[in-house]
């Protein structure tokens, strides 16, 4: 049997990667898109981006592998094989970068330091007042391993953290909300409003004028999940009224961000290159390989993706 790695790699990427997936798998065959030969064999696929299509012609694949935590973009090939199971990436590690970007976040715009650094540009000496942890509240939408790690994190630091998930769940020191109908308290109760939902067809274009204009006056507005999350009009309008006092983005509706987008020059946006989080191959490609691992041995699979729901 071989693993397919489908993965849309630079040659720094490959670099890294393929020697952890070699060391975390040691005897196992792998072949690249780019290798000739029969794909009979392939059962297992590694993937990471791979462009649609990738996945079609393995008879004998019994697993799909996703080296990324969000899955939206391979669920859209639609030639990907049905019934194949596909698990996705979760790292311990990628949790913890993701909360140490949203704390950052969050510290940053409580303590106006995005404002003192445009204040530094200008060689201008301007403190201004200061509040308490305590006194702001921030919702963390989504509570999966990213969004409940930077929760926990960011209610450490003393701030009311209110989450929102699809499902009633429980989450130490958070107040936890479910399901849409608590959607509306839920940003209206909120200083910073932190993304941290899977991309599915019940959360696309969620962040729009009508969802901006429940946010309270000035709010801060973080986006480390998908650019599809946010319609983009609106949030340049929300900023341009104060609706929304500064944007902290991370991923956007076309990566990179195209030169010359509005969001680049923006004096109340900080744009990041998608680096919220990255997969760090010296974890995940042991996390890819117990997976692995355990399909050869007929053991359960772990953080399986469920087709229908879209994450
Ligand atoms: P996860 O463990 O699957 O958690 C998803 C959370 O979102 C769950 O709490 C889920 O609710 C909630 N949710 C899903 N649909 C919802 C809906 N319609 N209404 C309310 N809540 C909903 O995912 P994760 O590992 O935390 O990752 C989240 C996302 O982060 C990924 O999908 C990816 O897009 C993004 N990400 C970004 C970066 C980056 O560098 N920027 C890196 C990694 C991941 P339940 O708990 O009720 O199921
Ligand atoms: C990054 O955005 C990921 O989904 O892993």
């Amino acid at each position: 049997m071989s693993i397919l790695l489908a993965c849309s790699f630079d040659a720094d990427d490959w670099a890294l990667w393929r020697p952890a997936l070699e060391a975390a798998l040691p005897g196992e065959r792998f072949v690249t898109q780019a290798d000739d030969g029969p794909r009979e064999a392939i059962d297992v696929a590694i993937v990471a981006n791979p462009p649609p299509g990738s996945l079609a012609g393995l008879p004998r694949l019994a697993l799909i592998q996703s080296l990324w935590a969000g899955v939206d973009r391979l669920l859209d090939d639609t030639s990907l094989p049905a019934g194949v199971p596909i698990a996705r990436m979760v790292d311990p590690a990628m949790n913890a970068a993701m909360a140490e970007t949203a704390l950052w976040a969050v510290l940053s715009l409580h303590r106006g330091f995005f404002r003192y650094q445009a204040l530094q540009r200008e060689a201008r000496w301007a403190p201004h007042g200061q509040r308490r942890a305590d006194e702001l509240s921030v919702a963390v939408l989504g509570l999966g391993e990213m969004g409940a790690t930077a929760a926990r994190r960011i209610a450490a630091m003393g701030y009311r953290v209110i989450g929102w998930s699809r499902n009633p769940r429980a989450v130490d020191g958070i107040e936890v909300r479910a399901g849409f109908g608590a959607l509306p308290d839920v940003l209206g109760a909120a200083d910073v409003v932190i993304n941290l939902l899977p991309l599915t067809d019940a959360t696309r274009g969620l962040f729009n004028a009508a969802r901006f204009a429940l946010m309270r006056p000035r709010a801060g507005f973080v986006n480390l999940a998908r650019g599809a999350h946010v319609v983009e009009a609106d949030l340049l309008a929300a900023l341009e009224t104060g609706r929304i006092g500064h944007a902290v983005l991370d991923v956007f509706r076309r990566e990179p961000l195209p030169h010359g987008h509005a969001f680049w020059a923006h004096p109340h946006v900080t744009v990041l290159p998608h680096a919220a989080a990255q997969t760090d191959p010296r974890s995940a490609a042991e996390v890819a390989a117990a997976n692995v691992r355990a399909l050869r041995i007929g053991a359960a699979l772990s953080h399986l993706v469920d087709r229908s729901r879209g994450y």
